[in-house]
């Protein structure tokens, strides 16, 4: 790794902010503001059972992932036309430019919609059309993951996947995301083995709540890139040595966990753990709406609460481009820029 200058403790925060970095694990459903949810509400004719801004963002306490994941569906009930997605994916894209992501891989939800009589086409359009739009005007690359939800059946994941292979050409990989603990991944191992013969990148979360054994079946079954969380794997020292040796990304969301509740506080976080042993660990925001910040946050916040300095900073940015789906010149691009950064940053 190009080693870095020291940067003193109180500039730190300015080159967090300031450095180019990739973001590779956002639920775009977990992006809506409260603001937006109401505001969608009211555009749609949908109840929601809060009565105000407020209300529902004094009800974002959680005690663990599934005490966000049921409030987080809720509030994707007010998504019901092209717009509305388009809507959702463009406020996050503009908050992503002002953190300096460049480039972004939006995970999302469609059986959340499809569920509820919204067709595949009106998720995809909506969102694809804001990915286009924010290349042009924001000058930030995004592209689709299409995540199955792990708590359904894996015969749902299969019919989830036929709506979207008209769309397939919109989609860079498939994803596994909700409820974990009680659903492996080799739940999902035939769905998984169809994707990858159609060609898709393949993500899963795993090592959230979960044990390390589903970060092995994840792996070893259903042969994902890249693990989202995975922070469960510092359990298990051999799997620690397998996620280096192979150079598996793990997408690490510090307030995330946080936030469910996975450790007590930032400063007891196993970040700096992960990367000691040699893992390829980025930062990421996961749901910034409900766990109180977006990028820049979470690298802050993280920086702030534990001893991590500039060539942590630099390592996590750089790790972010070399573990995304772009092609090799694109990475180039990005790591002369990270780069070049960090040499002019006083
Ligand atoms: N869906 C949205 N956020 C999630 C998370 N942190 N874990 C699993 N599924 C999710
Ligand atoms: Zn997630």
């Amino acid at each position: 790794m190009t080693p870095v200058k020291p940067v003193a403790a109180d500039r730190l925060p300015a080159l967090l902010r300031q450095m180019p970095k990739a973001e590779l694990h956002i639920h775009i459903e977990g992006s809506l503001e409260p603001e937006l949810i109401f505001a969608l509400a009211r555009r749609n004719g949908v109840q929601i059972p809060y009565a105000s801004v407020d209300e529902l963002r004094s009800a974002y306490a959680f005690t663990n992932l599934q005490s966000f994941l049921d409030i987080y569906y809720a509030g994707a009930s007010v998504l019901i036309t092209e717009q509305d997605f388009y809507d959702m994916a463009r406020a996050y894209l503009v908050k992503a430019a002002q953190d300096n992501v460049v480039h972004t891989e939006l995970f999302f939800d469609p059986q959340t919609h499809t569920a509820r009589g919204v067709r595949m086409e009106t998720v995809i359009n909506g969102l694809h059309r804001a990915c286009v739009d924010a290349q042009a005007e924001l000058g930030v690359s995004a592209s689709l993951i299409l995540c199955f939800l792990r708590h359904l059946s894996e015969e749902d994941a299969f019919a989830s996947l036929e709506q979207a292979l008209p769309f397939r050409d919109l989609i860079l990989g498939i994803g596994l995301d909700s409820g974990e603990v009680g659903n492996p991944p080799e739940k999902f191992a035939r769905v998984f083995a169809r994707c990858r013969e159609l060609g898709f990148h393949l993500v899963a979360h795993a090592g959230e709540e979960g044990p390390p054994a589903y970060v092995w079946t994840a792996l070893d079954v259903l042969k994902v890139e890249r693990i989202d969380h995975g922070v469960q794997s510092s359990k298990d020292a051999l799997l620690m040595q397998r996620l280096a040796r192979d150079r598996i990304a793990l997408t690490v969301c510090p307030l995330s966990n946080l936030k469910l509740c996975v450790f007590p506080d930032l400063a007891s976080h196993n970040l700096r753990q992960l990367l000691d042993a040699g893992l390829a660990a980025t930062v990421n925001s996961d749901d910034p709406a409900y766990f109180g910040g977006y990028m820049n946050e979470n690298f802050t916040q993280t920086f702030a609460a534990g001893p991590l300095n500039a060539q942590h900073a630099y390592t996590l940015a750089r790790n972010s481009f070399e573990a995304s789906f772009i092609d090799d010149a694109a990475k180039r691009r990005h790591i002369d820029r990270l780069d070049a950064t960090f040499e002019a940053f006083q």
